[in-house]
């Protein structure tokens, strides 16, 4: 037997201290964009920020829900969507994801989320910087999306078969 394990990197920022000034922005911009989330069903509001490479524009998505309830979309994905539609040619270089009501966990993105964040730093051929928190609380930042979701199916995948 070979047993191999994997050790998933990422920082804590305690509640209260200095994050860098970008990303702090980057935070305290999904935290508005909760307020466009609709979510009658949850009341869970959740707001995402995206920094694009060489762009000041932050592109933002929040969660969007729906009476069918598999209808409903998480905002990292609305984010993630609104970006590569709007700027295409641009590359993600972070993200900030962040819950609008009070909770005691820190925000962790769902595993549609973690497959469309692993899949987008394939095709901007690129790490996103990950910010879960808020810019009054403790946060996790990750190097990169990947670290959330080992053995992601990847689109190579699709050409193995033998
Ligand atoms: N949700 C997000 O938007 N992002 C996350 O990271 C976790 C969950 C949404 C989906 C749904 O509208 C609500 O939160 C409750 O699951």
């Amino acid at each position: 037997m070979n047993n191999k394990t994997i050790n998933i990197n990422f920082q804590q920022i305690a509640k209260g201290s200095q994050l860098h000034d970008e990303d702090l922005l980057l935070l305290e911009s999904a935290l508005l964009a909760t307020e466009t989330s609709y979510a009658p069903y949850s009341n869970f509001f959740v707001g995402a920020a995206i920094r694009l490479e060489n762009l000041t524009e932050i592109i933002v998505g929040s969660n969007q829900e729906n009476a069918s309830y598999p209808c409903g979309i998480c905002a990292e994905r609305t984010a993630i969507h609104q970006a590569n539609i709007r700027y295409p040619k641009y590359i993600i270089s972070a993200m900030a994801v962040v819950v609008k009501n009070e909770t005691k966990h820190v925000p962790s993105p769902c595993g549609f989320c973690r497959q469309v964040m692993s899949e987008q730093e394939i095709r901007n051929k690129n790490p996103i910087k990950l910010i879960l928190g808020h810019p009054n609380r403790e946060c996790y930042i990750f190097q990169s999306c990947s670290a959330l979701l080992p053995f992601a199916f990847q689109p190579e995948h699709l050409n193995s078969i033998l």
